[in-house]
């Protein structure tokens, strides 16, 4: 039999204290966020579709994303017990810096479009966070204005090759004299991408009002306050623009850009230069042998070539070819710290994000990505920590092996080269 009794005051007290609400709104928003897919759940309920969905859609039928974010899952941790793991180190070095531990943040354009605090809010979380910030091209805000709000932070330039190279070069310069010591030349887009979600939601820059976008920013009055009460999108290195994100983008992408091109900006630039949108390893080969200081893998998040090659099976493979001392890159699909140490210990020097933290933006402006960034340490010290190792540094296969799913099948009539495509090799010891 249970015994019963009437509950004491002093007992049910405990039970009774009602949390005083939080009049900070972004605090609020952000208190019971536990990962980046909670901060993506506010950023969907606080952000029209249209700006939203150029976000969060990549092209096509979104093959390649929704491979890439299951490649990250399809991994197995082989943790070492009995590891002391009380003295941690998790900074990581990219070209002489020292990053707070091993993530950037990607280039993204049209930034002040998902949230009126645009570039300088995530420039200021990463600086903040100590880890490097991309402004895209594509951006909306000035080389120089981003440089002056982020006095302590890393920042580096994205370039897209315009068909009029004198342009490049005249933006290549404004970033010397902005003191940007970083280009990335992102190669993946000979031409746009179909990002089908934006056909169908019509979207153009700027942002056109029809009903439907009408009555959906009527259900988010904070972004349209903001967006109609703050200056004008306007772009970093656009002297302005109205259309389509496609039609912009074939209006300045270059079709014919090569490998001489590579060869031709390693002559007009002599700080760190990245190439960025590398799929196979024949092309990390190449641009490597053509003077890049790193080779950023990457499928563009999905929105350019759909079904393109997965960047974390190709990350093994890259890292045998080029050799301990090149500096590798890799992003798509990456949504938590697990996989920021999962890159690190397939040979990526570092990890970069894109939606996830435009996810944070979208959520909670400076301080959304803050939190995302804060979340994302966070899962990476504590996956490090259980998997017995303290320091970025001694992570290495032998910690997380790939689970063999989605991998192509070997083809006798292009794997000639040993380990060129098509094949996972086994765990090696960095
Ligand atoms: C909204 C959006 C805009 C982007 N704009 C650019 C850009 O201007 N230049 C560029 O090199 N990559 C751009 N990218 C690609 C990212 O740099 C990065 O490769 C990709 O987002 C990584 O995948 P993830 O979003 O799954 O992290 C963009 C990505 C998104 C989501």
């Amino acid at each position: 039999m249970t015994q019963r009794r009437i509950p004491r005051w002093q007992d049910l007290r405990q039970f009774l204290q009602v949390k005083p609400i939080d009049l900070d709104g972004k605090r609020r928003r952000l208190s019971s966020v536990a990962d980046v897919w909670d901060i993506r759940r506010i950023a969907r309920r606080r952000t029209p579709a249209v700006p939203f969905d150029y976000v969060d859609g990549a092209a096509e039928g979104e093959v390649s994303l929704r491979r890439a974010r299951q490649a990250w899952r399809d991994v197995e941790f082989h943790p070492a017990v009995l590891s002391p793991v009380g003295d941690l180190d998790v900074s990581q070095t990219i070209f002489d810096h020292r990053v707070a531990f091993p993530l950037g943040i990607c280039p993204t354009g049209f930034v002040r479009m998902m949230n009126h605090e645009g570039e300088i809010a995530a420039g200021q979380a990463a600086a903040d966070a100590g880890v490097p910030y991309n402004l895209s091209t594509m951006g909306t805000t000035s080389l120089e204005d981003l440089a002056g709000a982020t006095p302590g932070g890393w920042n580096w330039f994205q370039l897209y090759l315009w068909k009029d190279r004198e342009r490049s070069v005249a933006l290549v310069e404004r970033a010397k004299a902005a003191g940007y010591d970083t280009i990335v030349l992102t190669v993946d887009c000979p031409v746009a991408g179909a990002r089908l979600r934006d056909v169908r939601n019509g979207m153009t820059i700027p942002p056109r009002l029809t009903p439907k976008t009408f009555l959906n920013g009527a259900l988010r009055p904070a972004w349209v306050w903001n967006f109609l009460t703050t200056e004008p999108l306007r772009f970093a290195s656009l002297d302005s623009w109205n259309g389509t994100v496609a039609e912009i983008a074939n209006a300045m992408f270059d079709p014919t850009i090569s490998i001489e091109d590579v060869e031709w900006l390693r002559e007009q630039w002599d700080g760190n230069l990245v190439v960025k949108g590398i799929q196979t390893v024949t092309d990390a080969r190449r641009v490597h042998d053509a003077g890049a200081d790193a080779v950023w893998l990457s499928n563009h998040g999905g929105r350019q070539l759909d079904r393109a090659p997965i960047p974390l099976h190709l990350l093994p493979r890259v890292r045998e070819a080029l050799g301990d001392d090149a500096t590798i890159l890799i992003d798509t699909g990456i949504m938590n710290g697990a996989d920021v140490v999962t890159a690190i210990a397939q040979g990526a020097d570092m990890a970069m994000i894109g939606r996830a933290y435009l996810y944070g933006l979208m959520a909670a402006g400076r301080e959304g990505v803050a939190k995302v960034l804060s979340v994302m340490r966070a899962e990476y010290t504590r996956t490090l920590q259980l998997l017995g190792v303290a320091r970025t540094a001694d992570l290495g296969p032998q910690h997380v092996r790939l689970l063999r799913r989605l991998s192509p099948i070997p083809d006798p009539r292009v794997d000639d080269a040993p380990n060129d495509e098509g094949r996972i090799p086994l765990a090696r010891t960095r």
